[in-house]
């Protein structure tokens, strides 16, 4: 049996969907599948067609996995993670023939939780090719003019109707939350729409993968007084948010490794970054390999901020080498007297 379940912190960034699926053939997603019943009805229905579905619900998706499996579909690939994750990083641009949305959570409290906003439809239209499909159901009252403003402002996408809604569509596979509003009488609005020739601009380019990055520093402070002073710091430099949270001390060796957080647009990673005496005086500080940390620009600004910080403790200290991008590696210039990069390093 194919595994059907990718993750998208353990893929390769983008995914080569035809090797993965062995034939090339139209790709076509589905954000949050909940049940599962709509996708694995289009997989049967069209199995010249691949079809991805994206569920962050646990359970919704260990259901549609089986199902999935019994139905002995292998045209289909789930994954546990949020929309914009995916779209970002396993989709390289023009590369979706269609994206099915059905009744995304309304967050009638939370609007900035909602799916659809002016950030997700152009990184959507950035993955879809000229033509693509999107087709988007919802039956909440709050929902149904939101979609409206911002499918109508958004340059990339021009309705396959005369209107920019139908309230009817009996051809429609129905998805369990559209069952239930049916059945409660409350009217549901479909939005078929398509990808136009508009040109997006790539915003949000894959993250090129760095070398697992390091940084080599001299400092006089022992070990036990870098624990002692750690404090938890948080920083932001434009999309990346990362903060520095608990540092931890192995009993065994005294090495240290401090928890982070960072996010950086749609990816959020939690890691470990090591801080290594490798004799007294000089210390390595990198990333821990425990749990497929990538090495991305976020992490890069995460090491950048542990040896800033690393410096500011004691004037003697100082960088001696690192192997971070020439940006990055410029601003610890500043920090070192002996510093040095690799100018043929690409750009974060
Ligand atoms: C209201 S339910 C609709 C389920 C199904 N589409 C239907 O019509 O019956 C919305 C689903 O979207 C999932 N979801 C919410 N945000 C998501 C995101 N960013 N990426 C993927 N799935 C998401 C939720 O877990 C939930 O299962």
């Amino acid at each position: 049996m194919v595994g059907i379940t990718l993750d998208a912190f353990s893929s390769p960034w983008p995914v080569d969907w035809t090797q993965e699926f062995g034939r090339p053939a139209p790709l076509v997603l589905e954000i949050g599948f909940g049940n599962g019943d709509f996708l694995i009805h289009q997989a049967q229905s069209r199995p010249q067609t691949n079809f991805i579905g994206l569920e962050v619900s646990l359970p919704s998706l260990k259901k549609a996995e089986r199902k999935v499996h019994h139905a002995g579909l292998t045209n289909v690939r789930v994954l546990h993670n949020p929309a914009n994750m995916v779209l970002w990083l396993l989709l390289r641009p023009q590369t979706l023939d269609g994206l099915y949305l059905n009744f995304p959570d309304p967050w009638p409290k939370h609007i900035l939780r909602r799916v659809v906003n002016d950030q997700f439809l152009h990184l959507a239209a950035s993955r879809m090719k000229p033509g693509a499909f999107l087709d988007i159901a919802t039956d909440h009252p709050d929902y149904i003019p939101w979609v409206i403003e911002h499918l109508e402002r958004t340059p990339y996408f021009s309705s396959r109707r005369p209107t920019s809604f139908v309230t009817e569509d009996d051809e429609r596979f129905r998805t369990k939350y559209e069952q239930i509003a049916l059945a409660e009488g409350r009217v549901c609005y479909y939005f078929h729409w398509q990808r136009n020739e508009a040109a997006a601009a790539d915003l949000f380019p894959i993250p090129q993968e760095k070398p697992m990055p390091h940084v080599i520093l001299h400092s006089p402070l022992p070990p036990d007084e870098l624990a002692r002073q750690f404090q938890q710091q948080r920083h932001q430099q434009g999309e990346m948010f990362i903060s520095l949270d608990e540092l931890f001390q192995s009993a065994r060796t005294g090495a240290l490794l401090v928890e982070t957080y960072i996010h950086e647009s749609a990816l959020t990673q939690r890691v470990g970054l090591t801080i290594h005496q490798r004799e007294a005086g000089r210390y390595i500080i990198g990333l821990h390999e425990l749990g497929f940390p990538r090495p991305t620009p976020g992490v890069q600004f995460a090491i950048y901020t542990l040896a800033q910080w690393l410096c500011s403790l004691h004037p003697a200290s100082h960088i001696l080498s690192h192997n971070l991008n020439p940006d990055v590696g410029e601003r610890l210039a500043s920090l070192a007297t002996n510093s040095f990069y690799d100018s043929s390093t690409p750009p974060l």
